[in-house]
């Protein structure tokens, strides 16, 4: 089989890792793809989000299979236009993706399926706001749309609130200007994400998995796109068939009711409390980093479960995960989530490459000659399994200390809360 991924981040390299393994894989591409990439794939220079060039490039060369890692060319229809071309493409159409495009969307679908969620108002303007306000004394305020993960603002008063509408408000973030803004209560507890195999009317839990959103150690500073993830989360044990059954379940059956099936990665991000939770979001793909440990614990073929979903057979397939654990932690760029620059030239890879149990996913990486020079935020997805989460953080932080560039960053405390010590 002749496959393409499509997107350049650390998620890319770990799904083309795991895509390597298949027996079904003959020949990879990845575009645009990422020094680590390269391991696997033959990286194509075409962006993400060039639909057209991208379809353009899968008929050329016959591929069989694209995988799509990243929002942005779901939520602009790049599954719609492959089907209209009759190629085989994994992930959620224009309109299933709108799950993750539009918050208010997502707000509406869980509230007609029943999935427990944050009770929220949705308000356009100041005046709306105004009212809005008045319910709630703590709230995330969310812009509508593609963010990048910037779109969030926690309000701890009414005045903050205030403040996060006016600043998020027509500004312009990834999807254009914000003219639509979520208020939500503000929620208490621990963080999971809940990542399924959808296939429009069946969904399969992966393993669960936690992030680390802000940048600094204890959850402090500037949220991110995610500083690192471990797998499986004890925080929701036990907890998965609830989790299907009052999530999962209902949303796949609203979407299909609605004509808009949804097929591909489904990411529930959980607020877990006391054994119970609400639903903080969904994402229309695998998380990154959590695509890095969670794809380190599947054990069956990657193809295969991308196929069943494809072909509406998940329900006869069995999907394998391996026991144990798995602990990705992000070397990220001196600056981030703020302002960086690139080019760093980084050391240590090849005596990272010689340890066990570790995998380096590069994320914003590119080869510059015959060395690895830092190209984006987050750099790396340094990635430990073992049998318990102490093993695989410990290998995991014994793969970072060994590389170095000018700046580098990272969390020390990352899966420290499935030891009970943060
Ligand atoms: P979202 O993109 O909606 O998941 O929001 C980004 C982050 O903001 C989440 O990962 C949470 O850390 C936080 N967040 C979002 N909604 C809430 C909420 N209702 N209560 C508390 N924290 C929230
Ligand atoms: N790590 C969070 C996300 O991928 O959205």
């Amino acid at each position: 089989m002749r496959i393409l991924v499509v997107g350049s981040g650390g998620r890319e390299h770990a799904i083309c890792w795991k895509l390597a393994q298949s027996r079904h894989a003959q020949k990879i591409y990845c575009a645009p793809g990422n020094s680590g990439t390269m391991e696997f794939a033959e990286n194509v220079d075409i962006k993400d989000d060039d639909v057209d060039g991208l379809a353009d490039f899968a008929e050329k060369e016959k591929i069989d299979l694209t995988f799509v890692g990243p929002e942005g060319p779901l939520v602009a229809g790049i599954v719609d236009e492959f089907q209209s071309r009759g190629l085989r493409i994994f992930g959620p159409s224009m309109e299933a993706a709108m799950l993750e495009g539009s918050k208010a969307f997502a707000k509406e679908v869980m509230g007609t399926s029943h999935v427990p969620t944050a009770r929220y108002k949705i308000i356009t303007n100041r005046e709306e706001a105004e009212a809005a306000i008045k319910e709630f004394d703590r709230a995330a305020v969310k812009a509508d749309g593609l963010a990048a993960g910037k779109g969030v603002i926690i309000c701890k008063t009414r005045k903050e609130m205030e403040e996060a509408v006016k600043a998020l408000l027509n500004s312009t973030f990834t999807s254009g200007p914000v003219r639509k803004i979520v208020i939500e209560e503000l929620l208490e507890g621990e963080e999971a994400s809940i990542l399924a195999f959808c296939d429009g009317k069946e969904a399969k839990l992966m393993v669960s998995s936690q992030d680390h959103k802000r940048i600094f150690d204890g959850d402090k500073g500037d949220n991110t796109g995610g500083m690192g993830a471990y797998a499986p989360a004890p925080v929701t044990a036990g907890l998965d068939k609830k989790i299907h059954d009052s999530v999962f379940s209902p949303v796949l059956k609203e979407m299909e009711k609605r004509g808009s099936p949804y097929i591909g990665v489904l990411y529930a991000g959980l607020m877990v409390k006391d054994g119970s939770f609400n639903v903080l979001e969904f994402n229309a793909r695998f998380g990154d980093p959590e695509a890095q440990p969670v794809l380190s614990l599947l054990d069956s073929d990657l193809v295969d479960a991308t196929l069943a979903c494809i072909e509406g057979k998940l329900n006869d397939t069995d999907i394998k995960w391996k026991p144990g654990a798995a602990c990705s932690v992000v070397i990220s760029s001196k600056g981030y989530p703020g302002k960086y620059e690139t080019g760093m030239r980084v050391t240590g890879l090849d005596e990272a490459k010689k340890l066990p149990n570790l995998k380096v996913f590069h994320a914003g990486a590119r080869l510059e000659g015959n060395n690895v020079v830092t190209n984006g935020g987050r750099v790396f997805g340094v990635t430990g399994t073992g049998r318990s989460i102490k093993e695989a953080i410990e290998n995991a932080y014994r793969g970072v200390s060994l590389i170095k560039f000018e700046g580098m960053h990272y969390r020390k405390d990352i899966g420290k809360a499935a030891l009970g010590t943060r």
